[in-house]
């Protein structure tokens, strides 16, 4: 598959494999399972799949901590399995990114172990000590309701060891070349194999400088930049993709002149969906999309509603914060660090006007759509269970005994209540024409038949009323304009006399004539091409 822009229009699809589909019966979904599943995939109009870590893992962090960067933990399957499932998915146009976690490994990676274990271990230098923990004072702690410093003694190595996430994951020393080229070296064994690309974990922490904060900091840019050299010398139509939660101003310096990331989450963007949609006011997506500066034309913004962490509010201040968490939050629970542990339809009360609503921001703003697995049937999450769990439950595939994703017990304790996957599935929703499967999927068709929509060119429309979110993407022969009612009540929407023509409804393929004024029902949409 060749045409290195493929990412800047391209509908991708967030997947946890243990929880998608399991093949043998042991409870935990596989790659095998996954390739069974391609078809589903393909159906639904998906271009990218990005896989959460599958590499053997103690688990404490998901496998977001890797004890080996060179294989596939066995309950996942084999290396050579997963090579089958990428030349499936390639047979059906479809590509897979994984996660590339740099900035550290699992407490039980044999180099940390060895580093621990020895002073004179030449990898004890692969990781950051100390010997006290007062070094790089007032960094902040990420998970912070668990950690309560970024430094942690280790008995054996007789020293602190420094860390941004769990205490389990010590981070590397990107100033020792070796680990430099080591991660070069992970990036080309996977590369070689098929993978498209990399969903780049936290690439802000890379180095530590003494009077910084620790972030973003111009080493770790110029090493970035040398991965993309070698990956655009040896596999060109890879991708990297940067998960840093910044504000646009700052991230762009991820893409910088085009010769760093590929791709971004725009991260921003995300709560500014929901904290607008409680607000019944368009104004924070405005606000934010206008102080997203223009990318160069090789970078692509990622964006998205939902994804395998809590729904983030970094990004918001405190007050707009303890709004969302009072609307979107109610019990002590759903609350985790700085965000909300719970899937997308739960937190929008299952209302299906407001799920379709968000979708429609989703698939008609500028970027590249990201859909976490289970949101295009509204899923729900199970908070009985810790951290972000809760949102990682088996894929609910039919009202068999476990869903359909398991022949044995599943790993973990599935979804119940109003959500049970006798109430929410996939195979239900393919039989109606009406479920939001179905309409998802008509979304994620609309957006590829009509390049505009695809673009990055967004007009906003001047509709005289703040709960309505209206905007032209594309221009000339090709033009759509987006109608959303952000509010509980209808509204009513001015249109200006340069729209007021005659158009098409996408969604009901028919034609629509827009008059001075259109009204709105609650949380509705309207895709009109002109
Ligand atoms: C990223 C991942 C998150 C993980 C963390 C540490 O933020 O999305 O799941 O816990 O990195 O690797």
């Amino acid at each position: 598959m060749t045409n290195s822009l493929w990412y800047k229009n391209a509908v991708f699809y967030e997947i946890s494999v243990r929880a998608f589909k399991d093949s043998d019966g042991d409870g935990h979904g596989d790659l095998q399972g996954l390739t069974e599943k391609l078809d589903y995939l393909k159906d639904l109009g998906v271009d990218c799949i990005w896989i959460m870590p599958i590499y053997p893992s103690p688990l404490r962090d998901d496998g977001y901590d890797i004890a080996d960067y060179y294989s596939v933990d066995k309950t996942y399957g084999s290396l050579d399995q997963l090579k089958t499932l990428i030349e499936a998915a390639h047979q059906r146009g479809i590509r897979i990114i994984t996660d590339l976690v740099l900035n550290h490994t699992s407490d039980e990676h044999p180099w940390f172990q060895s580093a621990r274990a020895d002073k004179n271990s030449p990898y004890r230098d692969y990781y950051v000590w100390n010997d006290d923990d007062k070094k790089y004072a007032g960094v902040r702690i990420i998970f912070q309701d668990v950690e309560t410093s970024n430094w942690t003694w280790d008995e054996k190595a007789v020293q602190y060891f420094w860390h941004r996430f769990y205490s389990t994951q010590p981070d590397l020393n990107f100033d020792n070349p070796n680990v430099q080229d080591e991660m070069l070296n992970v990036v080309r064994f996977w590369l070689s194999m098929g993978i498209d690309g990399f969903r780049v974990d936290a690439p802000t922490y890379l180095f530590e400088r003494e009077g910084t904060n620790c972030e973003s900091l111009p080493e770790t840019h110029a090493y970035l930049k040398r991965m993309r050299r070698m990956i655009d010398a040896d596999f060109p139509n890879a991708i990297m993709l940067a998960e840093s939660n910044q504000w646009p101003r700052e991230l762009i310096q991820y893409f910088d002149n085009g010769d760093e990331f590929h791709m971004a989450f725009h991260f921003p963007l995300m709560p500014r969906i929901y904290l607008a949609l409680a607000q019944g006011d368009a104004s924070a997506i405005v606000k934010i999309l206008n102080d997203t500066p223009v990318i160069p034309a090789n970078c692509q913004w990622t964006t998205f509603l939902r994804n395998h962490d809590e729904l983030t509010l970094e990004m918001v201040t405190d007050e707009e914060r303890k709004l969302m968490w009072r609307e979107y939050a109610p019990e002590e629970k759903m609350i985790l660090n700085l965000g909300i542990r719970r899937r997308l339809a739960p937190i929008l009360n299952n209302d299906r006007r407001k799920i379709e609503l968000v979708n429609s921001l989703l698939f008609t703003l500028p970027g590249s759509p990201i859909l976490y697995y289970g949101d295009e049937i509204g899923m729900g999450d199970n908070l009985n269970l810790p951290d972000r769990h809760g949102v990682r439950t088996p894929m609910q595939w039919d009202d068999s005994l476990h869903a359909g994703f398991s022949a044995g017990t599943p790993f973990t304790e599935m979804v119940q209540g109003d959500y049970h996957y006798l109430k929410v599935n996939v195979a239900d929703q393919m039989k109606s024409q009406h479920s939001l499967l179905r309409t998802i999927q008509k979304m994620i068709s609309l957006r590829k038949q009509y390049a505009a929509l695809g673009g990055n060119q967004l007009e906003w429309v001047e509709t005289d009323n703040p709960a309505v979110l209206a905007y032209l993407r594309g221009q000339g022969d090709e033009a759509i304009l987006v109608l959303n009612n952000l509010s509980e009540h209808v509204q009513v929407a001015h249109i200006p006399a340069e729209y007021q023509t005659s158009g098409q409804n996408l969604f009901e393929d028919r034609p629509y004539i827009l008059n001075a004024h259109v009204s709105l029902q609650p949380y509705s949409y309207l895709w009109i091409k002109l």
